[in-house]
């Protein structure tokens, strides 16, 4: 497929503090668009990144088609661009599009185009530790309709941001047991826009309450861990490794599956199961919870410090250099910078 470039008259990059990045403040100077139409994608444009002009009645400002991914891209100390598995974000993408009824975007639109954006944009990749280069695709629906019906127009987008970390500390998170994320049947495991929406209410009482996140249970009964919305959830206990098992209310998230491959690597039991709460906060309390955090792309591991149920908090054992969550963490930027052999082929070179 074309790519049509229409560079950006002059870089915005000095602009950007790179010593002080915050999290999805700052972005590239480019974005790739591509449009669908009469059961087709059509152009596919490199432009500067800025505004786009829409009429009030496109449907996905009303109806919520809409599906994001998010990817990183580091800088080698070689001064190579690394990305970090995109070819799973591009398969759950489109996992996401069949479900809300969305056209599947093309292997060459979705990677083919990422890294003609990546290669003119690649002087926005920090070098800096602990920083990257966020990417983030989308699609949303563009019909001007008000009847409730799959859109027939699609706008795909990929921007770019060097962000710092999404989380700075260890987190406090409450175990929420009113509202719900997702249920069996719905669109839990999916990548769409209303998700992240519904989560903004109950996560904002928790953060009233003195919360970072809140730990989401099962839509059923209350009773079972499932993610954190920004990242999924795993717990050591009994030195096993233990995750929620994916399905309709879990995301199948890229850094899920890969702490779960080096575990196993590693000789770590693992075990994709239901973990009631009851189970989680009294192995806090009896010491078979050894260690608690949330895995994504933008959290990356994100240790969880502190976990409220029922207005009390249970208090994890401060984190050791030694804990496997340090150590996956320590692995996975190993990998992400280059710096391991790739022996999982994790890596794509821009
Ligand atoms: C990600 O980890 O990329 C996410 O999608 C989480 C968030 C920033 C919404």
């Amino acid at each position: 497929m074309q790519i049509e470039i229409k560079p950006i008259a002059q870089s915005r990059i000095s602009e950007v503090d790179f010593d002080h990045l915050v999290f999805g403040r700052s972005f590239a100077d480019h974005m790739l668009v591509a449009d669908y139409a009469d059961g087709a994608w059509q152009k596919v444009t490199i432009q500067p990144y800025g505004p786009l002009t829409y009429q009030p009645a496109m449907m996905s400002l009303h109806y919520g088609q809409a599906i994001f991914e998010g990817m990183k891209a580091y800088r080698s100390k070689q001064d190579e661009i690394l990305v970090f598995r995109p070819e799973e974000n591009f398969k759950r993408f489109n996992k996401s599009a069949v479900r809300m009824c969305m056209p599947e975007v093309p292997e060459e639109i979705f990677l083919g185009g990422l890294r003609q954006l990546l290669q003119m944009d690649k002087a926005w990749v920090p070098a800096k530790e602990g920083c990257s280069l966020y990417i983030r695709p989308f699609m949303f629906s563009t019909d001007e309709y008000v009847g409730v019906s799959p859109s027939t127009t699609y706008k795909f987008i990929i921007f770019l941001c060097p962000v710092g970390s999404y989380y700075a500390k260890p987190l406090r998170v409450r175990v929420e047991t009113k509202y719900i994320r997702a249920a069996k049947g719905g669109v839990g495991f999916s990548k769409n826009a209303g998700n992240y929406g519904g989560s903004l209410f109950p996560t904002q009482e928790a953060n009233k309450a003195g919360y970072d996140q809140i730990i989401w249970t099962d839509a059923a009964t209350h009773q079972y861990v499932e993610e954190a919305g920004t990242m999924n959830l795993m717990f050591v206990v009994n030195g096993a490794l233990v995750t929620a098992p994916t399905g309709d209310t879990i995301l199948d998230g890229v850094t899920r599956k890969s702490v779960l491959q080096i575990a196993k690597d590693w000789g770590m039991k693992v075990e994709e199961r239901p973990l009631s709460v009851k189970e989680l906060v009294e192995g806090i309390q009896s010491g078979a919870v050894t260690e608690a955090f949330g895995a994504g792309t933008a959290a990356v591991i994100a240790p969880i410090q502190v976990i409220a149920f029922e207005g009390k908090d249970y208090e994890l054992p401060a984190r050791k250099e030694s804990d496997f969550s340090s150590k996956v963490f320590h692995e996975i930027n190993q990998i992400r910078l280059g710096e391991v052999a790739d022996t999982r082929q994790w890596i794509w070179k821009v």
